[in-house]
């Protein structure tokens, strides 16, 4: 008689495996996130070893892949490191986010809304690389050949050894990988692949923890560097990358608004590099082009002159980014005024509306409030505390703050303006733009050790004190 499958469950929040369904996960204590998948011990011994030559590829890497040779521990300084290659992928704003460029054998997902741009993204880093004289494979599983075509002669030349398979079966890509030995690779996407012997259907959170073990193997043993595009999606059959993350090298999420043009690109997890840095693109008539100056970018079509308007700065990872908050105050019409926030945290903005009534003596609660991050960006730094404040103070008292100002700071629950990180950077950032006036905490202002000269600095301890400098 046949036995049964063997089977394991597992979280797809958190990866946490069980060999019992629960309803909480012991490690995130989300509920119902547990599937069931077949196990990996029944996958390597069973149904692989019956499986006559289909997914020959992953089997004997699998097999080497878990084959423990020595088992003992080694010192910190008898571990070779040296040697550690970064590859350039000919996008500056891509090589950042990565940490200095691709580290081969890495296996990077690429996470992002559809229509957002990631099969561009990667289909122009595969054009790169081929152009500096490497050999590239980008296989899809969601377009044709002739759509990648039309794609990439939007995008330019093309020249050097890339080449293109259209195919969903992993077995199968794995015996292509193994065969043309390419030094990176590109799936688009994990959530159309299978493997014949995971059992359930494409895009599950089985067959999609399956394929990506499959890859992570090939990437690893044959030092090839793997990107995967995979989707976000809503609660649903497909599985989120939110599992992915925890098998991969390096996660990095697409984003932006489908009706504006630019993209960030942010590292969320990186093995090889600081996360949370971004990279900024911007979607053409021909692909994506790099923004270098961001800051330059994001305060493009700022209004003059209008009230509730005030330009703040966020760092992102390491650099600077300024941008322009935006605020409406108005007369509520229904009993119980609205709060909005777009692009900020929501709860955050109710909070400084608090501060502001209780600290400040600004009366807000017969009025409706919107908050606005301009440009479709998204930043939950407390540093825009400030900014907030001083947007919604503008937008009450109809008063424009002066354009030429910059305004960061966190403010605490007894109405304070504390320090934050890198002021001097976001000083001097301010400085470059043209912006003459930077009000910021006074603790940092004490604290900066070469105040710029060009740019006129204001210390303020509190939110009155920054409400002084709004009119009235
Ligand atoms: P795509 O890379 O297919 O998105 P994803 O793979 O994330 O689903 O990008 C699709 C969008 O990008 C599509 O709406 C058209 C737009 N686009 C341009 O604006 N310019 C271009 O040169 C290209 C190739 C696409
Ligand atoms: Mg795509």
């Amino acid at each position: 008689m046949a036995k049964a499958k063997a089977t394991i469950f597992f979280c797809k929040e958190c990866g946490y495996e069980s060999a019992k369904w629960m309803g909480q996960c012991p490690g995130c204590h989300e509920w119902n996130t547990f599937v069931e998948a077949p196990s990996q011990k029944a996958g390597a011994s069973g149904s692989r070893s019956g499986s006559a030559g289909g997914g020959l590829g992953g089997r004997t890497a699998a097999g080497r892949f878990l084959a423990v040779t020595e088992a003992r521990p080694k010192k910190l300084s008898e571990i070779e490191a040296a040697g550690e290659v970064r590859t350039s992928t000919g996008m500056e704003e891509l090589d950042r986010v990565l940490g200095g460029g691709l580290v081969s054998g890495s296996l990077v997902l690429v996470g992002g809304d559809p229509g957002i741009g990631k099969s561009t993204l990667l289909l122009q880093v595969c054009r790169n690389l081929a152009g500096e004289g490497h050999r590239v494979l980008y296989i899809s599983g969601e377009e044709s050949l002739r759509q990648i075509r039309l794609r990439a002669d939007r995008l330019g030349e093309f020249l050097g050894e890339l080449s293109f398979l259209c195919e969903t079966n992993l077995d199968l890509i794995s015996e292509v990988i193994v065969r043309e030995k390419p030094e990176a690779v590109v799936i688009d996407s994990i959530q159309t692949m299978y493997r014949e012997d995971a059992g359930s259907a494409p895009g599950s959170v089985g067959q999609v923890r399956e394929s990506t073990q499959t890859l992570l193997r090939l990437a690893k043993e044959n030092n090839i560097t793997i990107f995967l595009v995979g989707h976000v999606t809503k609660e649903g059959t497909m599985a989120g990358p939110r599992m992915l993350e925890h098998m991969v090298d390096t996660v990095l999420y697409f984003e932006g608004e489908r009706n504006v043009p630019y993209r960030i690109l942010r590292g969320v997890k990186n093995r090889f590099g600081s996360t949370n840095e971004i990279g900024v693109f911007e979607m053409c008539g021909n692909g994506l082009s790099e923004v270098a100056n961001p800051s330059e970018y994001m305060l493009s079509g700022k209004p003059e002159g209008a009230c509730g308007s005030v330009t703040a700065c966020s760092m992102e990872g390491t650099r600077p980014v300024l941008l322009e908050i935006q605020a409406l105050v108005c007369r509520t019409n229904f009993g119980m005024p609205r709060r909005t926030a777009a692009g900020t945290d929501y709860n955050r903005v109710n909070l400084l509306v608090a501060v502001m009534e209780k600290r400040a003596g600004i009366h807000l609660s017969d009025c409706d409030v919107y908050v606005n991050i301009a440009g479709g960006i998204r930043v939950n730094e407390p540093s825009l505390d400030l900014g907030i404040v001083m947007a919604l103070a503008s937008s009450h008292r109809d008063v424009p703050v002066d354009d030429k100002m910059m305004v960061f700071g966190e403010v605490g629950l007894s109405g304070e303006v504390r320090a934050v990180s890198m002021a001097e950077k976001r000083v001097q950032e301010a400085a470059k733009l043209g912006f003459t006036t930077c009000v910021l905490p006074c603790v940092c202002l004490s604290r900066l050790s070469i105040p710029p000269r060009d740019i006129k600095l204001i210390g303020v301890r509190n939110v009155r004190e920054a409400m002084e400098l709004i009119g009235r």
